[in-house]
């Protein structure tokens, strides 16, 4: 059959308020142009983030009655621990209470002030930590992972020759380096095995630790399995065991492929960087077999992490994504190319030409997808990298003006894809008319979230 259907069945519905266009004005202007700002009551379709936004199975569900919530000790902790173990293979399984908590504590155990940490690129809240360390966020992608309409496959890739070049140079330190998978800030591109493995061997070479963010690990296991010569006929757990295998440890959001709605860990394989990082970790987060989750959360993701590797689901979420991607391409919209993992990427640039970096294309874009049809996005552009200085100038983001969609795991159905496929034709159809935006407030870390906007 051609028809993919969806590979479960609801059994539990939440309604969508159904909102005009009059109100979605207003509501715009009172969140000042930044959907961040909106109630998610008066959102439609909410794709700003796949984040904790999935849906639990039955199975999940069922787990969270099991929840241990003992302050020491705890079961559930140990029905997590024994899962992560089994799936990375790594030693010491920290749970942290989403992914930048793991952040920022491994960074503040093995990164001073001055510092060079590369990545493929690093997520914002990844950079954001590592720049609150007073180190330096170093994104060295494939030259393809910046050019948003080359379609070829791993676009996701580091680039290992600008690696070599660092480690070689004498003025610099490099503590670590990382991979994210997917790379989720250039389009949610897959990174090929080859490209892990060399990066590891490079790493183990000079004696420097090497670590995944690995939030979407299990759908960089499924691109890995369909593309990469020679895994066809590897199982997903095989790629994971892997993929992990040639890491010293890894940060995690378990909000995305734990398919729960909060959770994280710091996974390593070093005894002192563990005890470290739970030293820290008692210190903000909690004691180390809850790390900030109650017992419940660690039974959702130990359930969840294991569903995130099945290969019926697997195949519905990266088709899904496919699905919409090629219908915005039939309609002449410019999208990161090929489709990746969790989300699709509307290159906003080439959506308004006429509008410049300054004025946020990707911002106008967002506001635009709301006011249309009350759907939210996110922009991933100027906005999310661009920097104030203290003088008030900005500092250029070099790279691309995108517009995320990012879809929440297991919750829309195809109608829903539809809706949005309909609602950004319409903003495409009266793009011209589209005014910029620009910024009237923003905080001095991580902008995208909190500023205020006005239209020029
Ligand atoms: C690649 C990547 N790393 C890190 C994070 C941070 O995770 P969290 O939101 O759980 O703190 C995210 C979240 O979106 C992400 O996509």
């Amino acid at each position: 059959m051609k028809t993919l259907f969806e590979p479960f069945r609801i059994k539990m519905v939440e309604s969508i308020r159904k909102t005009t266009l009059p109100e979605r004005i207003q509501i715009l202007e009172q969140a000042h142009y930044n959907p961040f700002l909106i109630r998610s009551e008066d959102v439609m379709i909410d794709f700003l983030t796949d984040s904790g936004t999935g849906s639990m199975s039955d199975h999940q569900w069922a787990a969270i009655m099991l929840g241990d919530e003992s302050y020491a000790g705890s079961k559930s902790y140990y029905h997590f621990r024994d899962t992560v173990k089994e799936i990375t293979g790594f030693k010491h399984i920290v749970p942290t209470h989403q992914g930048r908590a793991a952040e920022r504590i491994l960074f503040e155990c093995l990164v001073k002030p001055g510092d060079v940490v590369p990545n493929n690129t690093h997520f914002d809240t990844t950079r954001a930590n590592i720049e609150y360390a007073e180190a330096q966020a170093l994104d060295i992608p494939i030259p393809e992972g910046l050019l948003p309409s080359v379609s070829i496959p791993f676009k996701g890739n580091l680039d290992l020759d600008q690696l070599r070049e660092l480690l070689a140079r004498t003025d610099i330190h490099i503590p670590l380096a990382m991979i994210t998978i997917t790379n989720n800030a250039e389009g949610g591109q897959p990174v090929s095995m080859e490209n892990i493995r060399e990066t590891s061997r490079i790493m183990r070479d000079k004696g420097i630790p090497f670590f995944l963010d690995a939030c979407r690990f299990a759908e960089n296991a499924y691109f890995i399995q369909r593309d990469e010569p020679g895994y066809q006929d590897k199982t997903i757990d095989e790629i994971c065991r892997e993929m992990f295998s040639y890491a010293d440890g890894c940060t995690m959001s378990a909000k995305k492929d734990g398919m729960a709605n909060i959770g994280g860990f710091l996974a390593v394989n070093n005894d002192e960087l563990a005890t470290n990082a739970r030293n820290l970790l008692i210190l903000t987060e909690g004691f180390p077999s809850y790390g900030g989750l109650a017992g419940r959360d660690l039974e959702a993701l130990a359930v969840g992490l294991r569903e995130a590797m099945q290969p019926d689901y697997l195949e519905y979420r990266i088709r899904t994504v496919a699905y919409m991607g090629e219908r915005l391409v039939k309609r002449g919209i410019d999208i990161v190319q090929p489709t990746g993992g969790h989300a699709i990427f509307i290159d906003a640039g080439r959506f308004y030409p006429h509008l410049d970096k300054s004025v946020y294309p990707g911002q106008v874009l967002v506001c635009e997808l709301y006011r249309i049809g009350g759907i939210r996005s996110v922009e991933i552009g100027s906005v999310m990298f661009g920097k104030q200085n203290a003088d008030g100038s900005e500092d250029e983001y070099l790279g691309p003006e995108l517009v995320r969609l990012a879809f929440p795991r297991r919750t829309y159905t195809q109608s829903h894809f539809d809706y949005a496929i309909e609602v950004i034709a319409e903003a495409f159809q009266n793009r011209k008319m589209s005014k910029g935006l620009r910024i009237v407030k923003q905080p001095k870390f991580l902008r995208h979230f909190t500023a205020h906007f006005a239209p020029v």
